[in-house]
């Protein structure tokens, strides 16, 4: 009886580390597939600013996820690498490739990463981005690459987290950021930005974000109340988006707000949303 204990035990952890080893190989195998990627020549323009590049880097929330100082950071058990050492390692082209089409300069895509949002920067604001992460001084001379944990690969292998790269469309991102047209720059913020957590299409991620359509509610000094204090109508509080908006969207100028303000207002926006 104690022997065939003893065996069963022992069947039992077989398995046991045969399923672990295999979650590993399994997500390992996943992560390490190759895409293909655009080839956009991509060169830091001479209009780059350190200051703005904060402001922008700060508005799309890239220190959320790669820490205070963007010297490293933890997203749900994958590590967000330090961007300090990286964007002086990367080609400005290879940064363009990681940050705009999800892809790294061994051709594996990113996870979880929001590139997806990141796609529709301009090449001067990448750039304006770029040159302050540049620009930043590094304590630790580690990228950190670390493995992602346990918990992460099982989301890969049950499809939550999936290669962002699927979520990348071949379009051209444009050379200037529309500044001179409202309208114009208002969608371009919408998706350079709030996509980030109201998802590519603006229509919300189910139980976590509404659509942006909710925005339609936000008349005139509702929604500059919202985007910097954080103030939902009703005076409710927003969770994560009352965080967001207070640490990040009040660094948008006032024409920027009502750039929003006039895209979601406007008919293209109703249209874009069907
Ligand atoms: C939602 C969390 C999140 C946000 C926001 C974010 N990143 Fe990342 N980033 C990551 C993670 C996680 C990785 C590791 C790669 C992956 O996702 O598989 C990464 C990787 C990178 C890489 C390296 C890719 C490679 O080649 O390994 C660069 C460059 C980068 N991020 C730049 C940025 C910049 C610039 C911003 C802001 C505009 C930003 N990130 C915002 C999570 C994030
Ligand atoms: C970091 C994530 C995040 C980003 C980025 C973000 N939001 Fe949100 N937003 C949320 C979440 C989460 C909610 C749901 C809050 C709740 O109901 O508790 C929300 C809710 C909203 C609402 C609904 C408010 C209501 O009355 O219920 C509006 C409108 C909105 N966001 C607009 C925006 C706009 C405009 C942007 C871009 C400038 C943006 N959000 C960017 C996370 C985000």
């Amino acid at each position: 009886m104690k022997t065939l204990l003893i065996w069963a035990g022992l069947i039992g952890l077989f398995f046991g580390l045969a399923i672990i080893a295999g979650i590993y190989g399994a997500s390992s195998w996943m992560m390490k597939e190759k895409h293909p990627s655009q080839d956009r020549s991509f060169v830091i323009s001479h209009d780059a600013n350190v200051q703005e590049g904060k402001r922008l880097a700060t508005i799309r929330g890239c220190n959320d996820c790669h820490g205070k100082r963007l010297a490293g950071g933890d997203f749900y058990g994958l590590r967000a690498p330090n961007l300090t050492i990286i964007s002086r390692q990367y080609s400005d082209n290879d940064l363009e490739r990681s940050i705009r089409q999800a892809i790294r300069p061994d051709g594996t895509s990113v996870y979880s990463m929001t590139s997806n949002t990141y796609q529709y920067l301009s090449d001067l604001d990448l750039s304006h981005i770029i040159t302050y992460i540049r620009s930043l001084e590094d304590e630790s001379k580690n990228i950190d690459y670390l493995s992602p944990s346990f918990h992460y690969r099982i989301g890969i292998i049950l499809g939550e987290h999936k290669p962002i790269v699927d979520s990348i469309l071949t379009h051209i991102p444009p050379k200037l950021t529309p500044r001179n047209h409202t309208e114009k720059l208002g969608k371009y913020l919408a998706y350079s930005v709030c996509a980030e957590c109201h998802g590519v299409d603006l229509k919300g991620y189910k139980d976590f974000s509404p659509s942006l359509l909710t925005s339609l509610a936000y008349q005139g000094q509702d929604f500059e109340i919202l985007m910097t204090e954080g103030i939902g109508l009703g005076e409710r509080d927003l969770g994560l988006m009352s965080v967001s908006s207070k640490e990040r969207f009040s660094l948008f100028s006032d024409e920027e707000i009502s750039a929003l303000y006039t895209y979601f207002q406007s008919e293209r926006f109703v249209q874009d949303m069907q």
